[in-house]
């Protein structure tokens, strides 16, 4: 089949990569130029600077006969000529803090494939075709489509919702062996296509191929997003803050006794500063948009927002409250920029409100470290007199009087070793138990501690 991808960024790249895997033929355009240069440009260095997926760089080397990337979009209207699907992977953020689901992006590429669809086989639009959804967009997103393309006159095409499930850092491992694909169509000959592109899942015994309608595949994939943002917030607000809050309550061992309860499960049961990243947030607000809309009230969902904002308000809070810490003039050291391991994704990364609040605070130096994330942080905080960027955590904690651990890298949970052999006390703020099975070691030498599910661990020297 010849499958266009709309869209470069996680979803489009790792599904485009994918598809070639699966014996596709694949174009993948994107508007920027950057991005599409470093994922067409055959080497696993460049490939992995721009997203940081384990794996990508392998299937696009090994693939590299059948996919193209482009932002030639005269590339784009004859491959249309006799292409099968086209994938629709564009963003679609918040408006500001409303909750409604920017679609600016996806009309804008949506427009100007009506206006190719238009021009395919000659203007006679002989060849059937597809556009999927894999952008997570609101319930009633395919009627939307649907009327636009009409409004064009586009003819013999189908729009089906193909929700996204794939969880970054994982990216390729989950599209090639994910749990569940979920198709929503209206009509039989939309699903047959899809199952052909599918083909190495649908035959799978071990993926739950779902079909449904497209508004079912929509909701579907909002209201997952929800629960999983929601058990995090459980997590940090009720469970995290009652082990903060009573002595002797150690975070691990309550962990221990829910997660072995199978109607609790483990998964999100880890306390955490903020849930960040381009999905869960903005996703539990369209869905408190859309059904605020229609006239409900959406108070859990709207909580469950409010929860995690608390959360990174309070940690960072402690400091001052727990401690009396004046942070005027301190060397601070941030652990952690992405937004969590094995991704350099910074959207809605808890670092960029702490390095905010530390800059408000009027703090003397930020030196920070992250393993992949640096690049893309320097672009909204460029290296000044304040922030510094280092290679390696053991040089960005030299001097520092307050140590904050933003990102659960595994390497972060190595630290202590180095920490106790400095003569340095410095306050750590462990945002994500990174030190927990040394938090004795380092409060027996001294160390004043502050972390997410503990209440405060005063160094005892
Ligand atoms: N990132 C995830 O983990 C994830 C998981 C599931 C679903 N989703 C959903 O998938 C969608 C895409 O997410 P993403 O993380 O891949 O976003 P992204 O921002 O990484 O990528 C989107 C890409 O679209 C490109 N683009 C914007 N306008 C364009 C246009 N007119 N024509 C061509 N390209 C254009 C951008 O340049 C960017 O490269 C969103 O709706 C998101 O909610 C994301």
């Amino acid at each position: 089949m010849k499958i266009l991808y709309i869209g470069s960024g996680f979803v489009g790249a790792c599904s485009a990569a994918v598809s070639a895997d699966s014996g596709q033929e694949v174009l993948v355009y994107d508007i920027d130029e950057r991005k599409i240069e470093m994922l067409g440009s055959g080497d696993r260095d460049k490939i992995k600077n721009c997203l940081y997926e384990e794996g990508l760089g392998d299937l696009l080397v090994r693939n590299q006969e059948r996919i193209e990337f482009t932002t030639n979009y005269k590339k784009v209207e004859k491959f249309l000529d006799d292409c099968d699907a086209v994938l629709m992977c564009l963003p679609t953020p918040e408006i500001g803090e409303t909750g409604e689901s920017d679609l600016k992006y996806y009309f804008a590429a949506a427009e100007q494939l009506s206006k190719s669809l238009l021009r395919r086989n000659k203007g006679k639009q002989k060849k059937y075709i597809v556009i999927i959804n894999k952008s997570t967009v609101p319930i009633d997103m395919v009627n939307r489509t649907e009327e636009m393309m009409n409004k064009a006159g586009v003819k013999n095409y189908g729009v089906v919702s193909n929700p996204e499930f794939l969880v970054e850092g994982k990216a390729i491992q989950g599209s090639l062996h994910p749990d569940r694909v979920v198709i929503g169509a209206w009509k039989k000959e939309d699903f047959e296509i899809v199952r052909q592109l599918y083909q190495r899942f649908y035959n799978s015994t071990s993926v739950k191929y779902i079909e449904v309608n497209p508004k079912e595949a929509a909701a579907g994939k909002l209201l997952a997003n929800y629960y999983l943002f929601n058990k995090l917030a459980v997590c940090y607000d009720v469970i995290g803050r009652t082990c903060e809050t009573f002595s002797d309550l150690t975070f691990e061992n309550i962990r221990t006794i829910l997660t072995n309860d199978p109607r609790i499960g483990s998964w999100g049961l880890y306390n955490s500063l903020y849930a960040g990243g381009s999905c869960f947030i903005k996703d539990a607000r369209s869905l408190s948009h859309q059904l605020q809309i229609a006239g409900q009230n959406a108070v859990l969902i709207n909580e469950t927002y409010l929860a995690n904002k608390r959360q990174l308000e309070l940690f960072l809070s402690r400091t001052e409250k727990e401690v009396g810490f004046d942070w005027q003039d301190k060397k601070v050291t941030l652990l952690g920029l992405a937004f969590k391991q094995d991704t350099n994704d910074i959207r809605n990364t808890p670092s960029v409100d702490i390095v905010n609040f530390l800059l408000d605070k009027q703090v003397k130096e930020i030196n920070c470290y992250d393993l992949a994330a640096t690049e893309w942080f320097k672009k909204v905080f460029p290296e000044s007199n304040i922030i510094k960027y280092f290679n390696n955590e053991l040089a960005a904690i030299n001097s520092a009087e307050v140590i904050i651990i933003a990102t659960d890298w595994p390497q972060f949970r190595e630290l202590a070793d180095s920490l106790l052999q400095k003569k340095e006390r410095p306050i750590i703020m462990d945002g994500r138990r990174m030190l927990q099975h040394r938090y004795d070691d380092l409060q027996k030498a001294g160390f004043d501690i502050i972390a997410v599910g503990s209440p405060f661990i005063k160094g005892s020297k």
